[in-house]
């Protein structure tokens, strides 16, 4: 096996077309025999590939049983590996490392006479090379881990007892192309089929679809290949569109008037095309996209990428797919108005497509390539660059391109990921041009976009954002090269945006609005979907999730493998929430005395979706009436007495394959609030409630409390650990912060009164150490023997050298926390840059929605702008009412801070037994710093002085 040069594989037909086909096939999977090995050099040569003894199945006793598709580091075999961008070997391309484990594959199987005239092995994906055998016959060798290969069986098969013998190895030359951002996971880890070939079926076929919305007609540009004879008869049969021709020639068909495919309207006609020894089955998606005056097309008008990037991702399985999980992540999608996928960075399972052309979703279908590790040695012997590597690079493509080829969902075709600059990029993209012009070519790692048909980036500030979208409302200068003048014409998308690690993404809202505002911004995907933790046990049974280091890698890259919109078990994170908001087909905007709706479809009318107002105890439908795709329409309000909160939803009129009628799809609102009654006839405070040396409440009706200290440090998110993208000279905010001392603030009474009607304190804080203090007035008078108000004036003192993360009271309860019901912002946490999709309301969770559990203990949960709390713990209630104008952000938490910021895993952190309470006048923005820009400016949070007034009362 060589596995040390530079080539594509060797053996395989050539690619085709995954087809829905007449003709029979058999799975290969299930149990499979397997041997490992440390590396090459000492795996056996024995006669494992060869048929000697297929009926006890296996030579030797170091064989155990192993399950295909799965990658053998779950089946107990070696252990996952994280890297994002470095080798986890050294950079001495095509060479892998010695210590590379091997697996051998080991199958017996019978084959009925339908494949013995003619069939392929079909091997949808093994990482990283494999080599195979049947009947102790050498077929080739596979490159390229998440692509198909098909080796020609014809005339090899016997009736019983055929042995498939498979030698894969982990690492070979193929790994220098495929270091993208994600465990390493060897193995057979997609299906394997036997498949006929008819003598006289269709071996390959290219339904190239258009739609012209000048006259609303289709056309299909067919290419078949027969198995058999050229000119074999084969007809294509439409039904819908009364089509029942003879196709043996292929060419342009028109097809009349058609419904157009797209994301909104996911239409589709079933059409087959029959040969005399096979039927084939395609869903025809006619759609037309292309590129005018730098403004994406589709069916003629601008359309928008609301994305997402989808890496395949199970917390068991690793890249295993199952239907019902692929199902899953774009039913989610679609319910949180995602409307486009990019399959960073590989073409996912073939099956995946399907529900994309079947559910609506636009797809970037990116090719398996990735050679960001060089970028460590600066790009030296960047294979991209290296003409030996150009014919595994244009194989890589050919492979990518033809499986997928009849998906209408597909709408760009991407080179890859992260692979520099080179010539052999610019031959994939040559290639590509000339077989498929019917879609675009993306690529993001060339800036110079000479070969593409789409400007990419990512992770642009949006001060660029916003450049790149002005620059082309203006002629180029005059001096702009030919390269630039081109790269003016296209396009923009942000093929990764707002990094969805940990608690955020920020800054959404601004992106959205510039993506609205400029003609040539086509949107962006979200990096990234799924979080791809690994499922692990905890100390105490408590599901949770590996990341890199915690197989021993000596080279990983940590929790920056964490970074989804959704858990690894597909739970939703708040950043979804917020995105699915932005993401909204629908504006609502609540007026003075009506509403503004804007339809935010590119064809759509509003006719699918329903609004309904509420406004408290009443609610009905609003009348909308027609408004065309890309209108606003003004409605008025319903004749009400003044409300306190008015709230317009949008909601499904209809079931939909993605979602039942009713499901939300917008929302708006305007609150009015009245302050809440200040209680009257107040006195001092019973002293004994008070500690002696700090003069925080210590007890309140039977309940046992410790507060408040002030406090302008959180535990710091993902985010906080890095600098911005934009800032990339200072240090990322949890290192200034703890340079500062905010998270080891110390307090001291400066004074105090106790008179008849209050106690007076005052109180500097200050961290250790440093002499910037914030300074506490507190006024604290008795309302009842369970109750007190407590009104506080906050003013920072001295010079801060950083801004802060919040400024609040934090209190200690005694008691775990049982839950928190309260009226505000919610159901789901926000931040002032991660707010949207949370909506104003009377709302509660129990003990285990209070935090969001972010694999990496960080700050989260924070419920904003609540007027009343009650916070529920094993110890008693404590209910808090905002009495001054503005609510205060509530975080309830059975860990502190400290134990937050020093544990690894979120099923590691051990709880004290106690509720944790802040209660913060102001919250800092949490941006998108990990990759991205940091906290933008407007959510940033300078020292600046608070107020608020509470009543607390230890209460039911
Ligand atoms: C990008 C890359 C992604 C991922 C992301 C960080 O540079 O394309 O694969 O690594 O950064 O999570």
């Amino acid at each position: 096996m060589n596995i040390a040069r530079k080539g594509p594989g060797t053996g395989a037909r050539s690619p085709r077309a995954r087809l829905q086909s007449s003709a029979p096939r058999q799975s290969l999977n299930g149990t499979w025999r397997f041997r490992w090995s440390r590396g090459l050099a000492v795996a056996p040569a024995d006669a494992w590939n060869q048929p000697e003894q297929p009926d006890s199945g296996v030579p030797g006793d170091d064989w155990t049983d192993i399950t295909v598709p799965a990658h053998w580091v779950f089946e107990g075999h070696g252990r996952p590996a994280y890297t994002n961008t470095r080798f986890p070997f050294a950079i001495d391309p095509p060479n892998p490392p010695d210590e590379n484990p091997i697996g051998d594959y080991r199958l017996v199987f019978d084959a009925s006479p339908q494949f013995r005239s003619g069939a392929v092995l079909r091997f949808d994906g093994i990482e990283s090379a494999a080599e195979v055998w049947l009947n102790g016959e050498l077929l080739g060798e596979t490159r390229g881990s998440r692509l198909t290969h098909e080796f020609d069986v014809t005339g090899k098969l016997n009736a019983t007892g055929n042995l498939l013998a498979v030698r894969v190895a982990q690492f070979s030359d193929a790994s220098y192309l495929e270091d993208q951002d994600m465990w390493w996971l060897p193995g057979i880890f997609r299906d394997v089929d036997l498949v006929a070939t008819p003598a006289d079926g269709i071996w390959d076929a290219f339904a190239v679809t258009d739609y012209e919305a000048a006259d609303g007609t289709g056309t299909i540009d067919l290419f078949i290949d027969v198995a058999g004879a050229a000119g074999a008869d084969v007809r294509l049969s439409i039904p819908e569109l009364d089509i029942d021709l003879d196709a043996s020639s292929g060419g342009v068909i028109g097809v009349g008037e058609v419904e157009p495919w797209s994301a909104e309207n996911p239409r589709l006609y079933t059409a087959t095309l029959t040969a005399p020894g096979e039927t084939v089955t395609l869903q025809l998606g006619f759609r037309r996209i292309e590129v005018k005056d730098s403004v994406l097309l589709v069916n003629g008008t601008p359309i928008q990428f609301h994305g997402v990037n989808r890496h395949e991702h199970d917390p068991e399985r690793g890249r295993v797919m199952s239907p019902e999980l692929m199902k899953r992540d774009l039913l989610l999608m679609k319910q949180h108005n995602v409307n486009a996928v990019r399959t960073s960075h590989y073409p996912p399972h073939p099956d995946f497509l399907t529900l994309t052309d079947e559910l609506g979703l636009y797809v970037i279908l990116e090719c398996d390539l990735e050679t960001h590790g060089f970028e460590e040695i600066g790009w030296k012997q960047n294979p991209s660059a290296d003409p030996g590597w150009r014919s595994a690079y244009v194989d890589r493509m050919q492979r990518t391109v033809h499986r997928d080829k009849n998906h209408a969902s597909i709408v760009m075709w991407s080179l890859g990921n992260e692979a520099g600059t080179g010539t052999d990029l610019e031959a994939m993209a040559a290639w590509t041009r000339g077989f498929d012009p019917s879609r675009l070519i993306h690529y993001e790692g060339d800036w110079s976009s000479t070969y593409v048909d789409v400007y990419s980036r990512m992770y642009a500030s949006h001060r660029e954002v916003r450049q790149i979208g002005e620059e082309v409302l203006v002629p180029a200068p005059f001096d702009a090269t030919a390269a630039q003048v081109h790269r003016r014409s296209l396009p923009f998308i942000q093929c990764e945006y707002a990094h969805a690690m940990g608690n955020g993404p920020g800054g959404l809202q601004e992106y959205e609005e510039l993506f609205d505002a400029y003609p040539r911004l086509a949107g962006g995907f979200i990096w990234e979907w799924i979080e791809h933790g690994l499922a692990v046990t905890g100390p105490d049974g408590r599901r949770g999730y590996a990341y890199g280091g915690d197989f021993g890698e000596d080279v990983h890259d940590s929790n920056f493998v964490i970074d989804g919109l959704v858990s690894a078990d597909r739970e939703v994170r708040p950043g979804l929430v917020a995105l699915a908001h932005w993401y909204s087909p629908v504006r609502i905007e609540v007026l003075d005395a009506s509403v503004r709706i804007t339809n935010r479809y590119a064809f759509a009318d509003l006719s699918g979706l329903r609004f309904v107002w509420s406004a408290d105890a009443q609610s009905g439908d609003l009348k909308v009436g027609d408004v065309p795709a890309g209108q606003s329409a003004e409605v008025p309000l319903p004749d009400l007495d003044l409300p306190e909160i008015l709230t317009v939803e949008a909601l499904l009129a209809s079931d939909t394959a993605w979602a039942q009628a009713g499901h939300p799809v917008g929302r708006g609102q305007r609150l009015w609030l009245n302050p809440a009654e200040a209680p009257a006839d107040l006195h001092a405070p019973a002293p004994e409630a008070f500690d002696p040396v700090t003069l925080r409440l210590r007890s309140l009706g039977g309940l046992t409390l410790d507060g408040p200290q002030v406090g302008v440090w959180r535990a710091p998110t993902d985010n906080d650990r890095y600098p911005g993208w934009d800032e990339r000279d200072l240090p990322p905010y949890a290192e200034r912060w703890h340079a500062a001392g905010l998270d080891r603030a110390r307090t001291r009474v400066v004074s105090s009164s106790w008179d008849e009607d209050a106690l007076r304190v005052a109180t500097r804080t200050t961290p250790a150490g440093r002499d910037f203090s914030v300074d506490a007035d507190l006024v604290w008078r008795r309302v009842s023997a369970t109750a007190l108000t407590l009104d506080v004036t906050l003013t920072p003192f001295g010079a801060w050298p950083v801004e802060w993360a919040r400024l609040g009271l934090d209190f200690v309860l005694e008691g775990a926390p049982v839950g928190l019901d309260w009226q505000g912002q919610g159901p789901g946490p926000s931040y002032p840059d991660l707010a949207a999709g949370t909506f104003w309301g009377s709302h509660s969770v129990e003990a285990d929605g209070l935090y969001t559990p972010h694999v990496k203990p960080q700050e989260s949960g924070a419920r904003a702008g609540v007027r009343e709390a009650l916070i529920r713990t094993s110890g008693g209630a404590l209910k808090v009412t905002v009495l001054s104008a503005e609510g205060v952000a509530v975080t309830v938490s059975p860990w502190s801070r400290d134990t937050l910021a020093a544990t690894a895993h979120h099923h590691e952190l051990e709880a004290d037994g106690r509720t944790h309470l802040s209660l913060d006048v102001f919250q800092s923005g949490v941006g998108t710093a990990t990759c991205g820009p940091g906290v933008l400016p407007r959510y940033r949070l300078t020292p600046r002085p608070g107020r608020v007034t509470l009543l607390l009362a230890a209460g039911e």
